[in-house]
């Protein structure tokens, strides 16, 4: 079905190389115990299927188990540490970066070998601040690429997302409030804002393969709209 739906769907990101990444990233505190979050991974996935049908060369870098499409390159981590290395590999060469994952903002600072018995007392897990692996695509990125970043949020949505877009360099964030039914984390469903250089647009609550085809046409609205602003640039008849 899904080599059908290939030989059926628009092919325009036909050739491009696209990196998703998906799934919330584990912090290890000792040999058994992590420090997580709420992300499925179901999102970045139906991203990078939906770019896969449209023609992409897609590298997928996932914390999930979910599976993917046979022609995808997937490269499967655990934690922030082995995504920015996954992305170090791959983003410099990518024309589209979409930054699904849900990366730990605080790690523990020293991850204990084994595990930390109960007969110890309670223990003081000291944290440190993760690098903002979006932030650095964002600040060395190149002209042809294009780079997505997620927001979630629980409040004032549009105002941080758009100051996401600018701290991090970004041409679109993809904006959700978590704390709305039905939408985020874990759910088969989302709603979300499309929040860009030009505006914003709205995709309200449907699955999240029906999403991933909004984020999809507006990265391709987004590319397009770029390649005519560089076209006048250069003409000297414009
Ligand atoms: N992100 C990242 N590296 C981090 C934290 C976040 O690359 N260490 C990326 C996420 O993948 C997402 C975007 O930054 O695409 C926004 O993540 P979010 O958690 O919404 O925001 P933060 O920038 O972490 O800020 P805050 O948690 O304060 O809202």
């Amino acid at each position: 079905v899904s080599a059908a739906e290939r030989a059926l769907a628009d092919r325009d990101l036909e050739g491009l190389n696209v990196v998703v990444t998906a799934g919330g990233t584990r912090e290890p505190i000792d040999a058994v115990r992590v420090i997580a979050n709420r992300s499925s991974g179901k999102q970045g996935h139906a991203i990078s299927e939906e770019c896969v049908r449209r023609g992409a060369n897609v590298t997928v870098i996932t914390t999930t188990e979910l599976p993917t499409s046979s022609t995808v390159d997937r490269v499967q981590v655990e934690t922030a540490a082995e995504m920015q290395i996954a992305l170090d590999n791959v983003a410099p060469t990518a024309d589209i970066v979409v930054m699904a994952a849900a990366v730990a903002d605080f790690r523990p600072k020293d991850s204990v070998d084994g595990k930390i018995k109960k007969a110890g007392g309670v223990p003081e897990v000291i944290l440190e601040p993760t690098p903002d692996l979006l932030e650095a695509i964002g600040r060395n990125r190149q002209p042809h690429q294009t780079i997505v970043g997620f927001a979630a949020e629980t409040c004032d949505l549009v105002t941080n997302a758009r100051s996401k877009l600018a701290r991090k360099c970004l041409d679109l964030v993809v904006a959700n409030d978590v704390s709305a039914e039905g939408v985020g984390f874990a759910h088969g469903t989302n709603a979300v804002t499309l929040v860009s250089a030009d505006g914003e647009r709205d995709l309200t609550l449907r699955s999240k393969a029906e999403i991933a085809v909004g984020v999809v046409n507006e990265i391709v609205r987004i590319r397009t709209s770029m390649r005519s602003v560089d076209v006048g640039r250069v003409s000297p008849t414009n």
